[in-house]
């Protein structure tokens, strides 16, 4: 029998030996035609395939399919070598944009059994019926591409499906009929991935129970799915990993998940699961279920509703553990180690909001962690000399937040390939140790709400990668440092509440990235002045030079060039490379923050916020075209002149303060059509004639007017003379989809990670926990 086989390859090998001889394709002709016109329903755009860039290259693999050459050569097919059948289809990252109709070629290409188009951009189309004619595949990805809709049933036609990854279009969904198709007729599956999409109608327990035995991969992630975790997983005995993160799975963790021998990869984060440790024994079924896993290298329990005290020496019998994560809930961790047990070697440890009251020793041996939590415990005093050996080659984010520290040791300066260091809210002190602004890996530095002092070091050329610099609420004096002009990737720079003594920092508006600029609360000082400069803050969204001792006229130059909060300006719409790069890691440390920030809160908060300096003269007609402005603040200064009525253009302004100034003549009747004005305060001024009356404006009470003498009508109880004032306002409807003060609190408190996190997953249309 062995001969078969041989005989049959050196009859293949004539072949080829044939086929090359004559020169002939090995690709079929229709099927090359197939594949031409597949190609013809796209566009190419590199943005369509960002995700990609930096996990692994996008490149538009179609451009270079040409016509006359063997399709088996093209980039991204494969064929089978005997026959010529095109056989797999690799398109993933291929800057595809378009749609896939259920009458596109792709679909006669009947002996296809691996098909990726993952990572690409099929501008919300649904997921074509036509993928069920592929009766061949054994792997389809379908990932991170925009499809929206139904997941259609023809999915379940493709008995032969080995690999599914459906996940990351967050407009699919699965329906029950859908899904019991699924796992009734694809018997042979072994990974299946269905992260993010929809299946908040499906009831997972009674279902799973026909799942393919042999599945090993199960991703659920943010799928919006609700109960108990679902016993029947016990009857997949081949899982190696599991993950449910990002759910609504309530009750206990179930001591059947020890029945899963094989789990290496168990991921419960961010549902609403419930345990009680109770003194110091493991009670209850889930310690001993976990510990008895031996295999498990990735625990992930962080952000559920874990109480009671735990012994992290319990974990040292897991002896290949490289991930654990207990962070954010309500646990007390005792990180004490018997003498001699050794722990296993960690790659990433949170253990933040753990009721940790000094530097776990056993870290001492850590030398291999590269991400570590500790925000929000109860350590105090002087950060130990030695920590800063802890993965010295290898860590890269750090997070001491929230906790009591006063001291980081002269000796400080790390070799570690830091990029994310979180030492905010302790109590340290001094100078900014100068090695930290001197990494050449640092991108994120939060240091806010300390108590640092002296003046903010020169970011030296191996600095210059920073992207957030966060140094609000200290007691830092003297210059901004003119050397952060040279981080061309800066997109955050908070120094509010300090006593920073200089000018207008006009050098930083050649900045090609910054988003946010926080001055407020300093001592700057003089004009701002004019600038002949052509780049003038091109992507700023955030401008607070608040509390300050600017003199002067409004800057009209800059306003006519904040090209950011301008629409219909392309860099309206920001791409922001790193972040598709480093997502993980920002989303990780958000998640520690536990800031809950649902929505892109940078694209609701453009804002320029003046106030409380003595600028004077008018206010410019250019403030106008700011019309994507949130919030616009220039209370509290010496302006003087009417109000502007190109104020009418700022139609999405949520907040209008022109309070204590030195206005004159009427309110124009324009800003009535600001239709989401819901905070305005011209109060203190020298304002007069009749309040105009419309929709928001019969929202404001009295105390928006108070302090001109010249103003009347409602709601103020001088009535207009010479005006009919006879009409009631209309009841409106004071139903506002901005809850603005809390989102101001968050703004006041410096929680600009928050913004800029928000914001990421806005420019990466990823949820956060990717
Ligand atoms: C994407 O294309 C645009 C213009 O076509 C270019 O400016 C930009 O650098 C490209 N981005 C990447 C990551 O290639
Ligand atoms: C994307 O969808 C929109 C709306 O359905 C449509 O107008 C547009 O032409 C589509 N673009 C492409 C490239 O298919
Ligand atoms: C698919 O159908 C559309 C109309 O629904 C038609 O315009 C198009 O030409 C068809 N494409 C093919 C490849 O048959
Ligand atoms: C699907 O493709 C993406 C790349 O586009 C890849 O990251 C992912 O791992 C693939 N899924 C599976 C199950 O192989
Ligand atoms: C299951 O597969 C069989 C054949 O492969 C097909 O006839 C049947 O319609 C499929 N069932 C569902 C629910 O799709
Ligand atoms: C599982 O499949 C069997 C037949 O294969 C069927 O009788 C049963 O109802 C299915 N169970 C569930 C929970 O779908
Ligand atoms: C752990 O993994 C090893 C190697 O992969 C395997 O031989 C062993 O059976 C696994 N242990 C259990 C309890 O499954
Ligand atoms: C956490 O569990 C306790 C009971 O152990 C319950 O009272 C509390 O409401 C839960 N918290 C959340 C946020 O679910
Ligand atoms: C936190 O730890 C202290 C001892 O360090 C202990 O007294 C206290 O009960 C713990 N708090 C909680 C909520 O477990
Ligand atoms: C913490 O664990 C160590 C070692 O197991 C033990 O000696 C110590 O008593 C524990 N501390 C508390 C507060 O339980
Ligand atoms: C620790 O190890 C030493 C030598 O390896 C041994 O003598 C001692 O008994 C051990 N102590 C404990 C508590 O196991
Ligand atoms: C305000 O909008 C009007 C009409 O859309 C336009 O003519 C005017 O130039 C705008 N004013 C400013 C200052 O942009």
């Amino acid at each position: 029998m062995g001969c078969l086989p041989c005989a049959y390859k050196v009859f293949c090998l004539q072949l080829l030996v044939l086929y090359s001889g004559s020169n002939a394709k090995l690709c079929s002709y229709d099927q090359s035609i197939a594949l031409v016109q597949f190609k013809q329903l796209f566009s190419f755009k590199n943005i369509s395939s960002s995700y990609c860039d930096g996990r692994q290259q996008s490149n538009p693999k179609m451009l270079s399919w040409n016509d006359g050459t063997d399709c088996c050569s093209w980039d991204g097919v494969t064929c089978d070598m005997v026959t010529g059948q095109v056989i797999g289809l690799d398109l993933s990252c291929s800057w595809l944009h378009g749609s896939i109709p259920s009458n596109s070629s792709l679909f006669l290409l009947p002996y296809l059994e691996t098909l990726n188009l993952g990572s690409n951009d099929f501008n919300s189309s649904l997921i074509s019926s036509g993928f069920g004619r592929l009766i061949s595949l054994t792997r389809l990805n379908l990932s991170n591409s925009y499809f929206s809709g139904q997941i259609p049933s023809e999915i379940s036609q493709l008995s032969k499906m080995l690999s599914l990854d459906l996940s990351k279009n967050d407009e699919v969904r699965i329906e029950s009929p859908v899904w019991k198709g699924l796992i009734e007729n694809l018997t042979k599956l072994k990974e299946l991935v269905l992260s993010e999409v929809d299946m908040s109608t499906i009831v997972l327990d009674y279902s799973l129970t026909n799942l393919s035995s042999s599945l090993s991969y199960l991703h659920l992630t943010g799928c919006n799915l609700i109960g108990p975790i679902p016993a029947s997983l016990a009857n997949l005995p081949q899982l190696t990993s599991l993950s449910l993160s990002y759910n609504h799975f309530s009750g206990h963790i179930p001591s059947f998940l020890s029945h899963l021998k094989q789990l290496y990869y168990l991921n419960l984060e961010q549902n609403n699961l419930v345990i009680h440790l109770r003194d110091n024994r493991f009670t209850g079924s889930i310690p001993s279920t976990i510990f008895e896993l031996v295999n498990l290298t990735s625990i992930r329990l962080s952000s559920n509703n874990l109480s009671g005290h735990i012994e992290l020496c319990m974990f040292a019998r897991l002896k290949n553990l490289q991930y654990l994560y207990l962070s954010q809930n309500r646990l007390s961790v005792n990180t004490t180690l018997n003498a001699n047990s050794t722990f296993p070697k960690l790659l990433q440890l949170g253990l933040s909001a753990c009721n940790i009251s000094e530097f776990p020793e056993f870290l001492r041996s850590q030398d291999r962690l590269e991400w570590l939590q500790l925000s929000e415990n109860k350590i105090y005093g002087r950060i130990p000399n030695w920590f800063w050996d802890i993965g010295k080659d290898t860590l890269y984010n750090l997070n001491l937040s929230d906790n009591f520290l006063t001291d980081i040791p002269c000796s400080f300066c790390t070799a570690a390939p830091i990029e994310f260091i979180d030492l905010s809210n302790n109590s340290l002190c001094g100078p900014i140790p100068e090695c930290l602004v001197d990494s050449i890996t640092l991108i994120w530095l939060d240091l806010h709400l300390n108590s640092f002092n002296g003046s903010i070091p020169q970011i030296s050329a191996n600095g210059s990668g920073l992207v957030n610099l966060i140094l609000n609420d200290n007691q830092f004096e003297g210059p901004l440092p003119q050397s952060l002009a040279n981080c061309s990737r800066l997109q955050v720079l908070n120094v509010a509440n300090n006593r920073i003594d200089d000018t207008f920092p006009h050098w930083l508006a050649q900045l090609p990235e910054l988003l946010v600029l926080i001055l407020r609360s300093n001592k700057f000082y003089g004009l701002i002045g004019n600038t002949d400069a052509r780049v003038i803050f091109p992507k700023l969204r955030i401008l607070d030079l608040s509390r300050n001792e600017f003199t002067g006229v409004l800057p009209t130059r800059y306003f006519q060039n904040l090209k950011a909060m301008m629409r219909g300006s392309n860099t309206s719409t920001v791409q922001v490379q790193y972040m598709h790069r480093f997502g993980r890691y920002y989303s990780a440390f958000f998640t520690l923050k536990g800031i809950d920030v649902e929505m892109n809160i940078l694209s609701i908060f453009l804002v320029i916020d003046f106030s409380s300096n003595r600028f004077e003269g008018q206010i410019p007609e250019v403030v106008g075209k700011l019309n994507l402005l949130k919030m616009l603040n220039f209370s509290h200064n010496h302006l003087t002149g009417r109000i502007p009525s190109s104020l009418r253009n700022l139609t999405v302004l949520e907040s209008l303060d022109l309070s204590s100034n030195r206005l004159v003549g009427q309110i124009p009747t324009q800003l009535t059509s600001l239709n989401f004005l819901s905070k305005l305060n011209l109060s203190h001024n020298q304002l007069e004639g009749p309040i105009p009356q419309g929709p928001q404006f019969n929202t404001f009470q009295s105390d928006s007017y108070i302090g001109n003498l010249g103003l009347c009508g409602f709601p103020l109880s001088d009535k207009c003379s010479n005006i009919d004032d006879a009409q009631e306002p209309a009841p409106t409807d004071t139903w506002s989809w901005f809850d603005w003060k809390v989102a101001m609190m968050g703004y006041a408190s410096g929680l600009v990670i928050g913004f800029s996190i928000g914001y990421m997953a806005f420019a990466t249309g990823r949820p956060r926990w990717l």
